[in-house]
């Protein structure tokens, strides 16, 4: 099947569900599944009843889409994502985009954990993505392209809308606390980097290193969707030492950044 019938099948489903027209989508990273507790009167689908979608096997990710009104806006929140380490296709990966895009949304917040390659990004900051090196080697957009979707080359000029970046800066301001800016670096784990690798992505000009998000990006922006990426720094890298990190101790310190990101978001949904 073609890919856009695949997302009109998604989207009907969707649509047999519930009837409403999100136009702010949100992807939620590791640790940040409560900010779905936003929206008010949630309708859930599930990613297993959805045509075309894959189920997520990473711990700590729900799998469902979650539809509601918070400040009167209509969202969707992505509760759990899918990453390339999973075993999935890069289509498979960003095909929630795309029914994201079919659905209305026009803004997407996306979340990620992240590992930090820079001394002044430390664990339980918040990082506003300014841009990315994309070290999966490979692409969503690889294959067969249907312009109906969006262009062969879609420019990666801006791909994390600056205005969308100042609007956050701008509230985590109001509210007390400072958020920063960085280049992440996507790359596909599931193991982590050598210190070797920590190096060379630092001397590229990286901030930040994730196993996810970029593909994310890439089909946003080709579905002409603006996209505010946010990282909450859950480790330090290995450059920085020589102990390994447990997916303990990123998870506790997702924890400490989730009320920044809450209130970052909750006030992002208002203005935007
Ligand atoms: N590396 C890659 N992905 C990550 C990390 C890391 O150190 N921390 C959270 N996600």
């Amino acid at each position: 099947m073609e890919l856009i019938q695949k997302i009109r099948k998604a989207e009907e489903y969707i649509k047999s569900k519930i009837d409403f027209q999100p136009s702010l989508g949100i992807i939620l990273g590791t640790g940040l599944n409560s900010i779905a507790e936003l929206v008010q009167n949630p309708t859930f689908i599930s990613y297993h009843e959805i045509p075309g979608f894959v189920v997520s096997t990473a711990p700590s990710h729900q799998g469902r889409l979650v539809f509601g009104k918070t400040h009167n806006k209509n969202l969707v929140i992505m509760q759990g994502r899918f990453h390339y380490y999973e075993g999935y296709s890069m289509q498979e990966i960003t095909f929630p985009i795309r029914v994201l895009q079919a659905l209305g949304v026009q803004n997407l917040i996306i979340s990620n954990a992240a590992g930090s390659l820079n001394e002044k990004l430390q664990p339980g900051n918040i990082v506003l993505l300014k841009d990315h090196i994309n070290l999966m080697g490979t692409n969503p957009l690889i294959g067969k392209n249907d312009d109906k979707l969006g262009e062969r080359f879609p420019s990666m000029n801006e791909p994390y809308n600056s205005e969308m970046r100042k609007l956050s800066s701008e509230i985590a301001e109001e509210n007390g606390f400072t958020v920063q800016e960085g280049v992440y670096a996507a790359v596909t784990g599931p193991s982590l980097e050598t210190r070797a690798e920590c190096l060379m992505m630092q001397n590229m000009g990286a901030d930040l290193v994730g196993m996810s998000t970029v593909p994310e990006v890439i089909v946003a922006i080709q579905s002409n969707i603006k996209v505010l990426g946010i990282s909450v720094v859950t480790n330090m890298s290995n450059i920085f030492h020589s102990q390994a990190h447990s997916q303990e101790e990123i998870r506790e310190n997702a924890d400490k950044a989730r009320k920044k990101m809450e209130t970052l978001i909750y006030h992002i949904i208002k203005r935007i």
